[in-house]
C-alpha cells in the first residue's frame, strides 16, 4: 500500500485505469480537478485529483418502507457524528436519484445548507402533498426532494446534499453524498489524495 502510495506522489494525477481500480474498492463520489496542471495533454497524467471514499452502508430494506414515511439515518459516519444524521423516505413518486421498482426511494442529510438548521423532525419538516422538506425552522428554506433536493425558497442557496442509494435484494445501501454536510470541510474526514 505504502509503496502504491508513493507510486501516486510521484505520478500524482488520476489515470483512467487507476480510476477504474479504485471504484471497485470504494465508492469515489468526488473527484475535484481544480488544482490539476494546466499543462496537461489531455490523458490525466501530470493532474492531481482529491477523491473521497464513502462505506457502503446498509440502512433500510425495501419491505420496512411506507409511502410518505420518512425513517432516519446515519450517513457517512455512525450515529455519533450529528453531522451524519439524515433520513430515508419512500416518495411514492419518481425521483432524480430514486432507487427501488419505482425510482422513489432517496435519502438526505437532514441539515439545512444554510446554517445548519435542524430539519431532522420529518414529522413536522416533511410536507408529503408536494414531496418537499421543510421549511427549515431557521430561517425557512423548503427543498424538493424529488429534484435532488434542491432549493424551492429561503436562505440556502446550496441543494441538500443526497446519498446515494443501491439496492440489493431487499436490502438498501447508502454509498456516497452528493454535495458538502454542513458543518463539514469535506465530507470524508479523511480523503484520498491521488
Ligand atoms: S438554517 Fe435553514 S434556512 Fe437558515
Amino acid at each position: 500500500m505504502q509503496e502504491n502510495m508513493n507510486s501516486e506522489a510521484e505520478h500524482p494525477c488520476l489515470s483512467r485505469r487507476r480510476f477504474l481500480l479504485m471504484s471497485g474498492g470504494v465508492t469515489v463520489s468526488t473527484i475535484l480537478l481544480a488544482s490539476c496542471n494546466k499543462s496537461d495533454d489531455g490523458d490525466g497524467e501530470g493532474q492531481q485529483a482529491l477523491v473521497a471514499g464513502y462505506a457502503r452502508k446498509k440502512i433500510a430494506t425495501l419491505g420496512e418502507l411506507q409511502t410518505d414515511e420518512p425513517a432516519p439515518i446515519f450517513y457517512p459516519y455512525d450515529n455519533t457524528d450529528l453531522n451524519s444524521l439524515g433520513f430515508i423516505v419512500k416518495l411514492g413518486t419518481p425521483a432524480g436519484g430514486g432507487v427501488g421498482p419505482a425510482s422513489d426511494i432517496v435519502a438526505f442529510s437532514s441539515l439545512c445548507t444554510h446554517v445548519g438548521g435542524d430539519l431532522s423532525n420529518t414529522k413536522k419538516t416533511y410536507m408529503k402533498e408536494h414531496k418537499i422538506l421543510g421549511p427549515c425552522p431557521l430561517h425557512l428554506t423548503t427543498f424538493d426532494l424529488t429534484r435532488h433536493g434542491m432549493v424551492v425558497a429561503g436562505h440556502a442557496t446550496e441543494s441538500l446534499p443526497q446519498i446515494v442509494l443501491e439496492v440489493d435484494g431487499d436490502d438498501v445501501y447508502a454509498t456516497g453524498v452528493l454535495g458538502l454536510i454542513y458543518g463539514k470541510r469535506d465530507n470524508a474526514d479523511l480523503p484520498i489524495v491521488i
